[in-house]
């Protein structure tokens, strides 16, 4: 049972479980030749992802060089110091208020959304597509008539091919883009994220740092958020027994959320760390200078971490997912993605407690690669049959 080819992309935890049983860690090649290590349990997943001798720093190649610096600074790919001083400056500005102070419009978009389902239609792109695109426009303060072209360059570059024409031209729009927004931040402050980032006292983001930042943002909030969304919908609609127990107590749709993050993990691994120093994890030792990555999808579904890891259960209340990683590099953007999937799933359910798939769930096709674990389309019905 392997990590490629289309049985894996249709059900990846068969495999999965095979390798978490057979050890903690395995030494993986791509169709491509590319060789790595993957970790499929909880507890040295945590030990690896807090490990400050596994390096993040990765160069951005296969750009044009006008481009390189502004994809190359961005924190995900960084260790500390450059870290955390970058991380430091995006904290100040992305603050629980100014997250907390997007609810009502977060809500007013999802309502819209959720008005426009057609029936029968398809739930990722009538609702978990749009709804991340347009918050996270809301909060980095892109002006309404200029989120068209904004949303172009950003599906090209999220559903594009790194290294193609039109991904690399896309690229380079939207960093000509971001440079003339942010001289209009300037200019004139806006009260949005990056008015705060470009209007920053002392030490501040360089212009480089402020794009590969913005597209940090862009890229690792948008995908991430659209899986979580339709995963949620899909396993209550797989799990009418689960979906019951949310319409008659809405008070768990938190909890469904956070068992959604762990069943259907949807950033199925982590990016890739290399190791400094030999690594050794249960009875392997990786030598220094090799790339290791974390499958969330498998550690979220240890037995030795979690009881009935396969069990979709929305009253489970033992938490310790690692859906949005752990350490110095866990998930910036968490309080936002959980606040949007959870509006997102709320609201779908009080407005059309039917809603059902018009297929099989088997026959459901899944975003093939191993990074992320997402529906190409979730076609539903929302009125009853
Ligand atoms: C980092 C998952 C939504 C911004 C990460 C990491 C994971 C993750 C696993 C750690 C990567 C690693 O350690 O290699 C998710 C999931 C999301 C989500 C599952 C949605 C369900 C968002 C959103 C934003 C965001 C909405 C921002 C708008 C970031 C940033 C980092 C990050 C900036 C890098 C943090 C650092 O390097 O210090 N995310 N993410 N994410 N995420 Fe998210």
């Amino acid at each position: 049972m392997g990590l490629f080819g289309e049985e894996y992309q249709a059900d990846p935890h068969p495999a999965l479980a095979e390798l978490r049983r057979d050890g903690p860690v395995h030494r993986v090649v791509t169709p491509g030749g590319v060789a790595f290590w993957m970790v499929t349990r909880w507890a040295e997943a945590r030990q690896v992802l807090a490990d400050p001798a596994l390096s993040k720093r990765q160069p951005v190649d296969g750009l044009p060089p006008e481009l390189q610096a502004a994809m190359a600074t961005q924190m995900l790919l960084r260790d500390p110091p450059d870290h955390t001083r970058l991380r430091r400056l995006v904290t100040a500005a992305f603050t629980a208020r100014r997250i907390e102070a997007l609810r009502p419009r977060v809500e007013e978009i999802t309502d819209r959304l959720v008005d426009g389902l057609e029936s029968p239609g398809d739930l990722i792109e009538a609702l978990a597509f749009p709804l991340p695109f347009e918050v996270i426009c809301e909060l980095l303060g892109v002006p309404g008539d200029e989120r068209g072209a904004f949303r172009g360059w950003s599906n090209t570059i999220i559903l594009g091919q790194f290294g193609t024409a039109e991904f690399t031209e896309a690229i380079g729009d939207l960093v000509g883009y971001l440079r003339g927004l942010f001289d209009r931040k300037r200019a004139r402050p806006t009260d949005d994220l990056l008015g705060a980032l470009v209007s920053a006292e002392g030490d501040r983001l360089s212009s480089d740092e402020l794009v590969s930042m913005t597209i940090l943002l862009l890229i690792a909030g948008h995908e991430t958020t659209v899986n979580l969304i339709g995963n949620a919908v899909y396993l209550l609609c797989r799990h009418p027994d689960q979906k019951k127990r949310l319409l008659d107590d809405p008070g768990l749709v938190p909890a469904a959320i956070e068992e959604t993050l762990r069943l259907a993990s949807p950033s199925a691994t982590t990016t890739y760390r290399v190791t400094t120093r030999p690594l050794t994890l249960g009875e392997v030792t990786i030598p220094v200078g090799e790339q290791v990555l974390v499958s969330l999808l498998a550690v979220n579904r240890d037995a030795q971490r979690f009881t009935a890891p396969d069990v979709f259960d929305v009253d489970r209340v033992d938490g310790g997912h690692l859906a949005f990683g752990h350490g110095i590099h866990f998930c910036l953007g968490a309080p936002l993605a959980r606040m949007e999937a959870q509006i997102a799933l709320g609201r779908l359910l009080s407005r059309h407690p039917d809603v059902h798939l018009t297929v099989p769930w088997q026959d459901l096709r899944w975003r093939s690669g191993l990074l992320m674990h997402g529906l190409t389309a979730l076609p539903i019905t929302v009125a009853a049959t």
